[in-house]
């Protein structure tokens, strides 16, 4: 029997499969961030953690947890956790890839129609009573996204679903930058692996999908942004951190760039005050992206196989390091 800590409640069925397997599960019943210090006290004697991309698991909390095997983050991404800590120190580092992919694209893509569309400022004037009368010149004109250059930036699990949605769902031609170059996708639907320069330029839609690191800081800064068309649209569904979002507030205030979706943000909960002053074909949601049942259920599941596993001395399903 080993303990298993989770810093956030785990949907009935999974818990109950932690338990079922002879292992003591606590943790949190809250539906709040866990505070640091309960999450140092709740580790001290489990070899087993479950945490949230919100929980910091720095070498101090990995130290704390002297017996600790496993930490199994419910997320793809894992920039909280010191990775390279755990390694040294024996610890196995898990995430949740795949079973996220296509509900992220979706928000994606649900970002990119809802910013050329304009539907939030289409349904608060409904809802204000401002029903405009039928014409030529809407005071709600949005741009078109069918047959459009869609741009990806990083064409990783979910660049590529939405690449997909672009290309067989909207007849997009789609460009890519990515760290790697995938053959086969373009082979499939006719991506064109460009420069970082030509992706900024050349993009209608640009979709930022690469992970959160030091290298990906601030990749769309003010220079990127004076590169892209007046026209184009911004959607990130990856990380804030990957774009200045200040400068990114200017750019749309100037009208250097159209629209963006947002469903990440530099310094979440925090949104820039100037994004938030924005409306028009600026579409702001609070890190959607893998939130579905469906999505959240398959993540936990995953991250509860993963635990399992390493406590019965088998390999990790998704490791990260
Ligand atoms: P992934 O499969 O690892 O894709 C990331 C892609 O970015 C990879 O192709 C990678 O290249 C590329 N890349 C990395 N660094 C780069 C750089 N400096 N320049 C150019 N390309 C670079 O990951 P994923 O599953 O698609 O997830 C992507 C990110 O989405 C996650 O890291 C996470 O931050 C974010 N995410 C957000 C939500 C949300 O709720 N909004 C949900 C899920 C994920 P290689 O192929 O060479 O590795
Ligand atoms: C969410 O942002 C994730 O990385 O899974």
């Amino acid at each position: 029997m080993s303990n298993v800590f989770s810093t956030t409640p785990l949907f009935a069925g999974q818990a109950q499969r932690i338990v079922d397997a002879g292992h003591d599960l606590r943790g949190s019943d809250a539906k709040v961030r866990m505070p640091r210090r309960e999450i140092l006290a709740g580790i001290v004697d489990a070899e087993g953690l479950l945490c949230l991309l919100g929980d910091r698991i720095d070498e101090e909390v990995l130290r704390a947890g002297r017996s600790l095997r496993i930490v199994a983050n419910i997320a793809v991404g894992h920039e909280n956790v010191d990775v390279d800590a755990a390694r040294r120190l024996g610890i196995t580092v898990t995430n949740t890839p795949d079973v996220l992919t296509e509900a992220t694209a979706d928000m994606t893509f649900a970002l990119l129609l809802a910013a050329a569309r304009r539907i939030p400022e289409a349904d608060a004037s409904v809802r204000a009573g401002r029903f405009p009368t039928w014409r030529l010149d809407q005071p709600l004109l949005g741009l078109d996204v069918h047959g459009k250059t869609l741009g990806i930036l990083g064409m990783g699990r979910i660049g590529s679903a939405v690449a997909r949605r672009g290309r067989l769902g909207f007849g997009m031609h789609v460009l890519y930058h990515s760290r790697t170059r995938r053959e086969e996708l373009e082979r499939e639907i006719g991506a064109e692996l460009v420069s970082f320069e030509r992706l900024l330029e050349e993009s209608d839609f640009l979709c930022v999908h690469v992970p959160g690191t030091e290298e990906t800081r601030h990749l769309i800064d003010a220079d990127a942004l004076a590169r892209m068309k007046p026209s184009a649209v911004l959607v990130n569904a990856a990380r804030g951190p990957v774009v200045d979002e200040e400068a990114l507030a200017d750019a749309l205030e100037a009208g250097t760039i159209a629209g963006a979706g947002l469903d990440v943000f530099e310094r979440e909960p925090e949104v820039h005050p100037k994004i938030l002053a924005l409306s028009e074909r600026v579409v702001l949601a609070p890190h959607l992206g893998s939130a579905t049942r469906e999505t959240r259920h398959a993540m936990v599941r995953l991250a509860v196989d993963n635990v399992l596993a390493v406590l019965a001395g088998q390999n990790p399903i998704t490791p990260v390091n």
